[in-house]
C-alpha cells in the first residue's frame, strides 16, 4: 500500500484550423474520456481487469496514480486544463518535435504535458524518458525540460466506450495508447526488452515475463517464449488496446522509484 498520487494533466490540442470539436480539434468530451481512462488503468479499476489470465493475478498491480485535468494554470488562473491551438500545418513528423511543443507548452515540473496532434505516417504516440541515476535501462543526468511529455495522435486518443462518437483508429480506440506512453514518460520500457526476437532483452522488471519480441493483434491462446507464458496483456507489449489490461508490482516499484527521485517527476505529485 502506497499513497495514491495525482498527476495534473494539461493536454495541448494542435489542430490545422478545424472548428471546435471537428477532426484534430477534438471535442472535451473525447479529451475528458481519455483522461478518466487513465485513471481507470494505472489504478486498476478498468472494467476488463477481470480478462487478466489467472497466472498472472499474483503479480497484477494497483499503481496508484491518478489523472486530473489542471484546475490552475501556471499563472495561477482558473483552466479547464485543454489549451487549443491552430499549428498551422496538417501534419507533425517525429524530427518536428520542438516546434510542435513550442506551440504551447507549461512547466514540466509542475504539469504532465501531454499533446494531442496529427503525427506523419503510423505513428500511435511517443513519449520522452525520464532520467534516472540509479535504475538501470535509462540515462542519467538530465534531458531536455522543454520537450518533457507524451505526443499522442488524435486518432487514437480517448476511448469509444466513454465516448462513442470519437473516431479513432479500430485497434487503438480504448485510449490505451496513452496509458502505454505515460508507462514510458514514468520510465517503463517495453515488456520484451527490445531485442527483436531473441530472450537477450530486458524491461529491468522481474515480474514481467521475458518475451522474446513484442505481440501484436490479439492472440486468442497466450503465446509462449523464452520459456514462460507472455504477458500480452501488459500495457507495455504492442498488443490492440482490447487485449491490454494490466501493470505488474515491479512495474508499479518502477515507476513509483522515478516519482520519488526523478527531476519533473518528483515535483508533479
Ligand atoms: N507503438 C507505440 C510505442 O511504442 C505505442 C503502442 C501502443 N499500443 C496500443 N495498443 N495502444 O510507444
Ligand atoms: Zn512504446
Ligand atoms: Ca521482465
Amino acid at each position: 500500500q502506497a499513497t495514491v498520487y495525482k498527476i495534473p494533466v494539461v493536454v495541448h490540442v494542435i489542430h490545422n484550423g478545424e472548428a471546435l470539436g471537428v477532426g484534430r480539434n477534438i471535442p472535451d468530451a473525447q479529451i475528458i474520456s481519455q483522461i478518466e481512462v487513465l485513471t481507470e488503468d494505472f489504478r486498476r479499476m478498468n472494467t476488463d481487469a477481470s480478462n487478466t489470465p489467472a497466472s498472472f493475478i499474483p503479480v497484477a498491480a494497483d499503481v496508484e496514480l491518478e489523472f486530473v485535468l489542471a484546475q490552475r494554470d501556471p499563472e495561477g488562473l482558473p483552466t479547464d486544463g485543454i489549451v487549443r491551438v491552430n499549428g498551422q500545418q496538417s501534419e507533425w513528423a517525429l524530427t518536428e518535435n520542438y516546434e510542435l511543443k513550442s506551440l504551447s507548452y507549461w512547466p514540466a515540473e509542475d504539469y504532465l504535458n501531454i499533446w494531442v496532434a496529427d503525427i506523419s505516417g503510423n505513428y500511435l504516440g511517443y513519449a520522452q524518458f525520464p532520467v534516472s541515476n540509479s535504475l538501470p535501462g535509462l540515462e542519467n543526468g538530465s534531458n531536455s525540460r522543454v520537450t518533457d511529455g507524451v505526443v499522442i495522435d488524435f486518432r487514437t486518443f480517448g476511448s469509444k466506450d466513454k465516448y462513442p462518437p470519437a473516431n479513432l483508429v479500430n485497434a487503438y480506440n480504448l485510449g490505451r495508447t496513452t496509458t502505454h506512453e505515460i508507462g514510458h514518460y514514468f520510465g517503463l520500457r517495453h515488456i520484451w526488452g527490445d531485442d527483436n526476437g531473441g530472450c537477450n532483452g530486458t524491461d529491468y522488471v522481474n515480474d514481467t515475463p521475458n518475451q522474446g519480441g513484442s505481440t501484436s493483434g490479439c492472440p486468442a491462446t497466450s503465446p509462449t517464449s523464452c520459456t514462460s507464458e507472455d504477458m500480452v496483456q501488459n500495457y507495455m507489449d504492442y498488443t490492440d488496446d482490447a487485449c491490454m489490461n494490466l501493470f505488474t508490482s515491479g512495474q508499479k516499484t518502477r515507476i513509483r522509484t522515478i516519482l520519488d527521485n526523478s527531476p519533473r517527476r518528483a515535483s508533479l505529485k
